[in-house]
């Protein structure tokens, strides 16, 4: 039977040994977590990094115990030293790629050595998916560590039939043109049948891309490369919606004694501020994130309208990432001063302003912070997607929550019933936020439910199934001789 092999860096499970022991955590990140739910129910296998290095791997007790946990969750890792993660993952893929395609180019770092770990990992990655594919089989790659895969598979095995899925922006011809490779990385994506975009912008972008730096022809949304079209198209990822709706109504009808501690303590709360409101935040610590500009808008809000103090609180859930990165290292700082001033300066002996987390939370937990706060507040200032919007949404059944959602979150394109906000702009983010907790139950759950409506129809199986399809359907459009 044909199958469907998705391949990305990370799996949808990270493995780590502590004091020994192995620990196996779902992985964060809007990939792993959306693409989870369609690879649990299919028959592919998910190829990449287990999160381990070879040299934490090194007995054979050891390496049984990964290969196990890892064949339980359909999975087979690509085996990366030490040296690999350091340069083509922190590296390459972190301090070149990512900054670079979010618009950090002052973040940007173009180093060889990188460059050359970048690609001979995505060779290893080649020379896993080659042992494990057979005729009739389809690849779907994923994201900006494994550009150049799908140009290395197509030169083993010409008619392989290829996807290709970025889940963070493509930037403006502009930026990408300053990356040394950006032929490589072009060729490297053009390997591919289709390759998709959360956007419109991102996908006329790439194409922008391909016309100016390869000189390729163009038709619409075809590339005419060597003897092959290259289909290039937007499909906006969803999420898994009856999970996040079914579960927050599960949590909303619970008895007491099954509630979470973390759900206790904010009720608790809530009982002694009979008027008090919550506002949400959740990403991971990441400076695209727009972490401090969040943290001063809410301080900006409490100054400008000191009636909400005592009575306004932001929870802040902000999950460790990329730790070994300087510029994560240096937000993580900031970001604790900021939290530790505010808190320092506007406290009360009854009040703490920033409810500060900086952990990863299990599916419970978030669950139970989704379903409790009565605004989100997510201000990217650059982000492919950002499922998290779309997550919150799903979860108010009752139909009373704002979501505030910055205008460059890829989200943004569908979810124009947010209220959406420049996140530079503390003043106007200030004002949106009063709006928000102000806003009219009517008006909440008519824009909620124009959004449930929205995000239900094209939920992540929707996503993948018309990604899928589109692939298909390269399959039997023939070349055309230009
Ligand atoms: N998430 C998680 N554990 C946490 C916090 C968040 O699994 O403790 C999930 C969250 O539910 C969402 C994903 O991480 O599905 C974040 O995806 P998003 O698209 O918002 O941002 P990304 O991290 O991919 O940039
Ligand atoms: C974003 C990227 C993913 C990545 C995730 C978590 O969602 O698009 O490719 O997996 O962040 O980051 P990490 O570096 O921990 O895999």
């Amino acid at each position: 039977m044909n199958k469907t092999i998705i391949v990305s860096n990370r799996l949808p499970v990270d493995l780590k040994f502590d004091d020994q022991k192995l620990v196996v955590k779902s992985s964060v990140g809007g990939l792993a977590t959306g693409m989870k739910s369609i690879h649990s129910e299919g028959n592919g296998i998910w190829i990449g990094w287990s999160g381990l290095t070879d040299e934490q791997i090194e007995s054979e007790r050891k390496k049984n115990e990964v290969e196990i946990a890892l064949a339980k969750e359909k999975c087979i890792s690509v085996p990366l030293t030490g040296y690999d993660i350091e340069n083509y993952y922190y590296g390459f893929s972190n301090t070149a790629l990512w900054p670079l395609f979010h618009y950090f180019q002052a973040y940007t770092e173009f180093e060889l050595t990188h460059w050359e770990s970048y690609k001979k990992v995505n060779q290893k990655f080649a020379d896993v998916i080659l042992e494990n594919i057979n005729e009739g089989d389809t690849v779907w790659i994923h994201d900006y560590q494994l550009l150049l895969l799908p140009e290395l598979l197509r030169h083993k095995v010409p008619n392989l039939t290829i996807g290709f899925f970025l889940h963070i922006p493509f930037p403006s011809f502009e930026l990408f043109r300053t990356c040394p490779w950006r032929d490589e990385l072009l060729y490297g994506m053009l390997g591919a049948d289709l390759i998709g975009f959360h956007t419109y912008d991102y996908v006329r972008y790439f194409i922008s891309s391909a016309s100016r730096i390869a000189g390729l022809e163009i038709r619409f949304n075809e590339i005419f490369y060597k003897d092959r079209i290259v289909k290039v198209d937007s499909f906006p990822m969803g999420i898994d919606y009856d999970k996040y709706y079914n579960s927050a109504l599960e949590h909303e009808s619970r008895p007491d004694d099954t509630k979470s501690e973390l759900m206790h303590n904010i009720e608790l709360h809530n009982m002694s501020f009979s008027e008090s409101k919550l506002i949400l935040s959740i990403d991971r610590m990441d400076y695209t994130k727009g972490i401090p500009n969040r943290i001063k808008s809410f301080e900006y809000f409490l100054n400008k309208y000191p009636q909400y103090k005592g009575k306004v609180r932001l929870v802040m859930l902000s999950v460790p990432s990329r730790e070994n990165v300087p510029k994560y290292q240096r937000l993580k700082r900031e970001t604790d001063e900021l939290v530790g001033r505010i808190n320092g300066q506007l406290a009360t002996v009854n009040w703490t302003p920033i409810w500060y987390f900086y952990r990863s939370m299990p599916f419970d937990d978030l669950i139970d912070l989704y379903v409790a706060s009565d605004v989100a507040l997510v201000t990217p200032t650059r982000d492919g997607m950002n499922l998290v919007a779309k997550e919150y949404v799903a979860t108010k059944t009752q139909g009373k929550g704002v979501l505030v959602l910055s205008e460059m979150a890829g989200a943004a394109k569908e979810m124009y019933e947010a209220l959406l906000v420049n996140p530079n702009n503390f003043d106007q983010i200030a004002d949106t936020l009063k709006y928000a907790l102000e806003m009219p139950e009517a008006e909440q759950k008519s824009r909620l439910e124009t959004l449930q409506k929205r995000i239900s129809r094209y939920n992540v199986e929707k996503w993948a199934e018309s990604f899928l399809n589109a692939l298909e359907i390269t399959k039997t459009s023939k070349p055309i001789t230009i």
